[in-house]
């Protein structure tokens, strides 16, 4: 299928786990995908992934807390790929603590990058959809934002603020023809998962339990999320916005 041939995709956090399944499964649609990461390696061998067979990407080291990297990337995506027809707000960052034992200092960290980078990918990019009348914005929450999540609280939030704000922004955007949705996977098998289960024996204990507890009996693979994410940028899904898609093997279900 190549409903997304000559559309321009973001993919921010693309380097890597769900976010690097997301960029393929764009590119395989026909979209050409700018990988917005803080990894250059990981985002240039993204992007090669898809240009080896004939795909077009770019990188763009960016660090979305910061407003004028995210600009930076911004821009050269429309010099190099034409302006944006499709944002994924896929970076995202979690320690699991208990909120007793958080900082300030974490807290800070995770609104950054959970919720202000969302704000300043939708900000630098908005005009390019208003302009065009069209545009496709999926942002990736957490079931942690739904349901809560033990030792997640401050993540949780911050992802929750993601929620509020899209539904708004689809609101908002739903005169311009822009479709605003958000996809909250469940545990998925990713380096950050790997990362935060080496962090500690409680996350170990939690994360490692979740093939028992989810009701399809394992773990979400990046490709599960990437296809619903897909979905939600593709022309099938015109007359779907301001919705929260819980992509976790139905481990949570209201
Ligand atoms: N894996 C899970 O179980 C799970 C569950 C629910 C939600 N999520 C969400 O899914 C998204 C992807 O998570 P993942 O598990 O693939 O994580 P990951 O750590 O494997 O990949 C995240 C990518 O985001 C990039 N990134 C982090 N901070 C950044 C910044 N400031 N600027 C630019 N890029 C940055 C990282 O470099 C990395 O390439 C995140 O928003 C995460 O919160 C993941």
């Amino acid at each position: 299928m190549q409903d997304m041939k000559g559309q321009t995709a973001i993919v921010t956090g693309g380097g890597r786990g769900i976010g690097r399944a997301i960029c393929l499964a764009l590119a395989a649609r026909g979209a050409a995908v700018a990988i917005a990461d803080i990894r250059g390696e990981d985002a240039e061998a993204t992007a090669r992934a898809i240009q080896e067979p004939g795909g077009r990407a770019m990188f763009k080291v960016t660090d979305i807390t910061d407003l004028a990297s995210v600009k930076a990337m911004v821009d050269r995506t429309r010099e190099i790929l034409g302006p944006v027809d499709i944002l994924v707000n896929n970076a995202g960052w979690d320690r699991m603590t208990p909120f007793a034992k958080t900082t300030p200092e974490f807290w800070d960290t995770i609104i950054a990058i959970n919720f202000k980078g969302v704000l300043h990918m939708v900000h630098a990019t908005m005009g390019d959809m208003i302009e065009k009348n069209r545009g496709k914005i999926v942002n990736i929450s957490s079931d942690a934002a739904r349901v809560g999540s033990m030792g997640e609280a401050v993540y949780a939030g911050a992802k929750a603020a993601v929620i509020g704000f899209s539904k708004s922004l689809a609101r908002e955007l739903a005169r311009n023809n822009i479709n605003v949705n958000v996809v909250c996977p469940g545990p998925t098998e990713t380096p950050l998962v790997e990362e935060m289960k080496k962090d500690g024996a409680f996350a170990e204990k939690v994360l490692s339990g979740m093939d028992r507890i989810i009701p399809l009996r394992r773990m979400g693979r990046p490709d599960d999320i990437a296809s619903a994410v897909a979905f939600l940028a593709s022309p099938e899904a015109d007359f779907i916005t301001g919705q929260i898609l819980s992509v976790s093997g139905g481990l949570t279900m209201c």
